[in-house]
């Protein structure tokens, strides 16, 4: 079979930027040239474009110019407008999570802690609406980078509730680890809210998708997330709070706890976690309760591989497993940490979609869906856990 040759540019060079680097490099489907990449940060983007042979462009246009696809690994507030300048140009977009959202009025006061959420609310369909109408426009598609969808677990589940017309009756699940590395994670103007979007919308996307899926099976039709109420705490800012250094504790302006608990359209439920309170690693998973079957999804940690080190000096140059705080006594190493978040699945999902047309798992009306119902949750926290309706795509 004759492999199509696709061309890629990269936008941003932190750490969702490394992560693509290695995982588009085990695309096996088609050929794939990474051109170049771009990014704000002249310095750090061609540090990190020598490292990897590959271009740094000085500016976004001349980059989206040379290629047939752009992964945008850029901090959300510039997710819409760079999505948007390459869709206008008919280019894919490999779009990170989040897909969009509010990010304030651009007023130097302001405080995400503070002001009206329904704003953030109204203003954050706003931009899924510009979106999709870009989208909608043009010859290219947005690929949403949701890699729950494709972490190998979540794929093994929807097979399960295709081939057995399961019904889904209840989902938890959680995003949490010990605190965001990236240093403007912690202020809503750039993060667009705290847990519940930066974390929550992987658990949270993976469960929307999965009730898209039964209904998609049994009845032809996506099951939709209806209502929504949730309650958000900011736990490391609490004045009673006794900082042992174990947790990152300097948000501005974000909470570092969420729960939301979604209403279905056909009635059915999920309560889906986010923090940034949780010590011994990274804490992914998922748990399906279904009226013929019941999963658990382990994202991370997966315990297909235990190790017991008695010496932490011992291990120093081995990765055991993401934000594990120390790599003495007993751990869960991942032996392929990005095959089971579902990062290389997820890219060879999007290059087969660019270069044959197939259709993707992860697309911008999922993305959709988990933003309303997010920023509809931060609503629902304002009113101390009220229920509210969500708006679907
Ligand atoms: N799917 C996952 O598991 C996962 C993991 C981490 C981060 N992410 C997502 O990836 C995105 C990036 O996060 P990160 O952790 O890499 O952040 P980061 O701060 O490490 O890197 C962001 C990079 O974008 C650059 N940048 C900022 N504005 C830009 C602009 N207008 N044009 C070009 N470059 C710009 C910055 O200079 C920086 O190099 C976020 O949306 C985040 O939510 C996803």
């Amino acid at each position: 079979m004759n492999k199509k040759t696709i061309r890629i540019g990269i936008v941003g060079s932190g750490f969702a930027a490394k992560f693509h680097f290695e995982c588009i490099r085990r695309v096996h489907g088609t050929n794939v040239e990474i051109e170049g990449i771009f990014d704000i940060n002249t310095k750090q983007g061609s540090a990190y474009a020598r490292k990897r042979g590959i271009q740094f462009y000085k500016t976004l246009e001349e980059l989206l110019d040379k290629v047939d696809v752009i992964h945008v690994c850029t901090p959300p507030v510039v997710h819409e407008s760079i999505a948007i300048a390459a869709l206008e140009r008919d280019k894919f977009t490999i779009v990170e999570k989040p897909l969009t959202g509010y990010f304030g009025d651009g007023s130097k006061d302001f405080n995400g802690d503070t002001f009206a959420k329904q704003t953030a609310l109204d203003n954050a369909l706003a931009s899924i609406e510009r979106m999709l109408a870009a989208e909608e426009k043009s010859q290219a598609r947005i690929l949403y980078a949701e890699n729950w969808v494709y972490a190998p677990s979540i794929q093994k589940e929807r097979e399960i509730i295709e081939k057995t017309g399961a019904q889904i009756l209840w989902m938890h699940g959680e995003e949490a680890h010990s605190g965001s590395h990236a240093a403007t994670y912690g202020f809503w103007k750039f993060s667009g809210g705290g847990s519940a979007i930066g974390k929550g919308c992987h658990p949270l996307t993976a469960a929307l998708y999965l009730k898209r899926v039964e209904g998609l099976a049994r009845n032809g039709k996506p099951i939709q997330p209806k209502a929504v109420s949730c309650r958000t705490h900011a736990l490391t800012r609490l004045k009673s709070f006794k900082d042992e250094g174990h947790l990152r504790a300097d948000y501005h302006d974000i909470e570092d706890f969420s729960i939301m608990h979604i209403v279905f359209d056909d009635g059915t439920i999920a309560d889906i976690f986010a923090s940034e309170i949780v010590l011994g690693g990274v804490h992914n998973w998922l748990e399906v309760a279904a009226n013929n079957h019941r999963t658990i999804c382990n994202i991370n940690p997966s315990t297909a591989m235990q190790t017991y080190n008695p010496v932490d000096k011992n291990f120093k140059d081995i990765y055991v497993v993401e934000k594990i705080g120390t790599k003495q006594g007993w751990s869960a190493p991942s032996p392929d940490e990005d095959w089971f978040t579902g990062y290389p699945q997820e890219f060879e999902a999007f290059y087969r979609s660019v270069a044959y047309g197939e259709p993707v798992e992860s697309d911008s009306r999922l993305a959709a869906d988990c933003i309303s119902t997010i920023y509809s949750a931060y609503v629902s926290a304002e009113k101390a856990g009220a229920e509210v309706p969500i708006k679907t795509f």
